[in-house]
């Protein structure tokens, strides 16, 4: 089985989590940002999980990721595009997917009903429900026990999709 986590992270959490759920999955399943994402790496992909922030109470988009300022303390990594524009651009195929997002805990609103939305669309129906990670402050840390929770889930969805081979 070929799986790869793809995320979009401005400080770090979801990207933690990405690996965390890739670690889980097995030693062959990768951590992509949004430029690692190419094409051909996810092409051939039995199954692609992918995750973001929610902001502004969704995924984020360009008018979001437009008012994120650089010069934030402590400073976004903005040299990646957003997971929305990854998705918009996914080439058609044939596998299943999951998805997860990284929040605060009292927050409305979902990033994964998108991303389990558009994944869908080209060819990547979910095989499991969407998963929620939480962090403590608006830019983070992730709260204690996140990345292990992750690392479970990644397990779980390498034996659900039929192995862990990674
Ligand atoms: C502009 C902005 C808007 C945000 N809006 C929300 C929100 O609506 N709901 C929520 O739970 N968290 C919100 N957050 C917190 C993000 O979810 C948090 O920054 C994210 O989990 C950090 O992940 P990252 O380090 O991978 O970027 C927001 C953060 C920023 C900077």
């Amino acid at each position: 089985m070929k799986a790869v986590a793809v995320y979009e992270s401005l400080w770090g959490n979801t990207e933690a989590v990405a690996r965390a759920i890739a670690e889980g999955i097995g030693p062959d399943a990768r951590a992509l940002s949004t430029v690692e994402a190419t094409p051909d790496r996810v092409a051939d992909a039995d199954l692609v999980v992918a995750g973001a922030p929610i902001q502004g109470f969704s995924l984020p988009g360009e008018r979001m990721r437009a008012g994120i300022r650089p010069d934030t303390n402590p400073a976004p990594d903005l040299s990646a595009p957003t997971l929305r524009s990854w998705l918009e651009r996914l080439p058609a195929g044939h596998g299943r997917s999951a998805s997860f997002e990284t929040k605060i805990r009292w927050s409305p609103g979902s990033a994964t009903r998108v991303i389990d939305r558009e994944l869908t669309k080209v060819g990547y129906p979910p095989l499991a429900r969407a998963e929620h990670f939480v962090v403590d402050g608006k830019f983070g840390p992730l709260r204690d026990g996140e990345l292990d929770r992750a690392r479970r889930w990644g397990a779980e969805l390498a034996t659900i999709s039929g192995g862990r081979r990674g």
